[in-house]
């Protein structure tokens, strides 16, 4: 099994995400098993102070490292202790980019493991923790207030690559698919897909009635042509770096 262990001043971002729908129901089939620590219980003084000003000057707080430190070594001895192999990952806007790719390699550990998974905020971390850190990623060039997001974001893909946890009728089949070629992203988008009713009727912006119907041939019940049309329709797109 995987485990996910959230290190986070705001547990309760995590638990209300990750005990909703899809993840919910796959901690409750035991396909997963994930915990929000608030980092507060490894502080020691009264006041369970986490953060403080950053040595040399600039603005805002940092994240203290003895609190972080006492928490990965506490979660990395448990998930020892209850034969899960740690690995600590810390959220990190100038990070590795976190792409499906690594969430397949994630969602498939050739042995029982513990993602232990700190959340930055405020300005980010005293430097000293990640020499206890095995990776440091970010989802996406834009800074966020926290590394709640990020932690979701790494929960939510992995999760549902793991055999099961996907239903039929959310299956990860067909998805839309991505590839670096060279510092380019091409991505290969899912075909459109429609549902009932097969033709929805509305009034335009000028008072003009216009109706949608769906392409009659994904009516048809031709599996072959169906499958060949939604195959002709995927949308190819390149993003390129510069
Ligand atoms: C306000 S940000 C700190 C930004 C930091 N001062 C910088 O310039 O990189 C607070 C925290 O949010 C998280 N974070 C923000 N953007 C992120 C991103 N794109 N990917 C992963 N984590 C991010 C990190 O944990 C970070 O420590």
């Amino acid at each position: 099994m995987i485990r996910f262990d959230i290190v986070t001043v705001f547990p309760e971002i995590i638990e209300n995400y990750c005990n909703a729908s899809i993840i919910g129901r796959a901690q409750k089939l035991e396909k997963v098993s994930i915990v929000a620590h608030d980092l507060r219980k490894w502080t020691t003084d009264k006041h369970h102070t986490v953060d403080d000003r950053v040595f040399g000057g600039g603005p805002g707080m940092l994240m203290k490292v003895e609190p972080l430190y006492r928490a990965v070594t506490a979660l990395k001895e448990v998930a020892v202790k209850d034969g899960y192999v740690p690995y600590v990952l810390a959220t990190v806007a100038s990070g590795t980019l976190f792409t499906q790719e690594r969430a397949q390699q994630l969602s498939s550990p050739s042995t029982s493991t513990a993602y232990i998974v700190l959340c930055g905020h405020y300005e980010g971390f005293d430097a000293r923790i990640f020499d206890f850190v095995d990776e440091s990623f970010s989802v996406g060039p834009y800074v966020l207030t926290g590394g709640e997001l990020p932690s979701l974001v790494l929960i939510d893909t992995v999760t549902r690559l793991i055999p099961e946890v996907l239903g039929n009728e959310e299956s990860a089949g067909d998805e839309t698919t991505f590839s670096f070629a060279g510092k380019n992203l091409q991505v290969s988008g899912e075909h459109p897909q429609y549902t009932s009713p097969a033709e929805f009727s509305f009034t335009d912006a000028s008072g003009k009635m216009q109706t949608q119907t769906v392409p009659p041939i994904l009516r048809s019940g031709d599996h072959k042509k169906i499958k060949d049309e939604n195959e002709s329709q995927r949308v190819n797109k390149t993003f390129l770096s510069e």
